[in-house]
């Protein structure tokens, strides 16, 4: 039986703007190792749904998502920030695991790769790609802060969290019955293991940034996993707890965080001339007619 798989609409239409601050919760703390084991269930439990994969992309250095419900029948699926080079990889696991993809989603514009959700329209006709309306670009459907995306019996909420790019949003899977434990958040650029992203371009403000990451990621539940889209040193994994702790960033108040951002002297990314104008309209949103 095929289940409807649906895009809830916003929990509240008028929720441009974050909410306040959501008070940690007193969940009792999971052992690092027995979090490590929720997080990379296969799904075999009698109560485990969540299939998870995070996969990497060494010329960008990025990470690309894999989760899917497989207590569900069609096992239906999603892929958060996929990239162009690795996209036959990343269909064919896929296909492996027998998994139904309905949405390819980007955290962001990204300035450093071409997504991946284009090409995967194209080998994929159902699949649905999705990104935050704030981003400008062009996508199947676009989410706004508040917004819930269903596979299966599991959802991602989304946050908007602005500051690397005006359009930043971090997926975060749900909190209710029946959801993960510890909660999973997948920050893209907003949040980087122990540092952040840059915001020197594409509408970036260190002043947002700042208030994203304390407003809509570290109130979070301190044993919630955070997974970047990128890392650069060979980490995999996060948590609330340890970036509240040593972030070396996000851990100062605003005006040295601010003062840092300003004085990190990067050079211009070299895919950015190309992977931006790709990007809005998400790699290569309409594929050409067939002649
Ligand atoms: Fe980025």
């Amino acid at each position: 039986m095929v289940l409807p798989l649906r895009l809830i609409p916003r929990l509240a239409a008028a929720a441009r703007l974050p909410r306040a601050p959501r008070p940690i919760s007193c969940r009792k703390t999971l052992a690092p190792a027995l979090a490590m084991a929720a997080a990379y269930s296969t799904g075999t439990g009698a109560d485990r749904r969540l299939l998870f994969r995070q996969l990497f992309e060494k010329e960008s250095s990025t990470y690309t998502y894999l989760l899917a419900d497989v207590a569900d029948p069609d096992k239906p699926a999603v892929l958060i920030d996929p990239v162009d080079r690795t996209v036959d990889r990343d269909l064919n696991l896929i296909k492996e695991l027998g998994l139904k993809l309905v949405y390819a989603m980007n955290t962001h514009v990204h300035a450093d790769h071409v997504t991946g959700t284009g090409l995967i329209k194209t080998k994929l006709p159902g699949v649905k790609s999705v990104i935050s309306r704030a981003s400008g670009a062009k996508a199947d459907h676009f989410v706004d802060h508040g917004d819930k995306i269903h596979f299966g019996n599991l959802f991602l909420e989304v946050r908007a969290t602005p500051g690397h790019t005006a359009g930043c949003v971090t997926y975060i899977t749900g909190d209710g019955d029946g959801q993960p434990l510890p909660r999973m958040a997948f920050t893209g650029d907003t949040l980087i293991i122990r540092a952040c992203g840059r915001t020197d371009f594409q509408g970036g403000s260190a002043d947002l940034l700042y208030q994203s990451v304390h407003s809509q990621i570290f109130t979070l539940p301190k044993d919630t996993l955070l997974y970047p889209a990128h890392d650069y040193k060979g980490f995999t994994v996060s948590t609330v707890e340890e970036e509240v702790a040593y972030n070396a960033r996000l851990t100062k108040d605003k005006e040295t965080f601010k003062t840092i951002m300003d004085n990190l002297n990067l050079s211009y990314p070299k895919m950015i001339d190309v992977a931006v104008p790709a990007n809005l309209v998400c790699g290569i949103q309409d594929p050409p007619p067939k002649i």
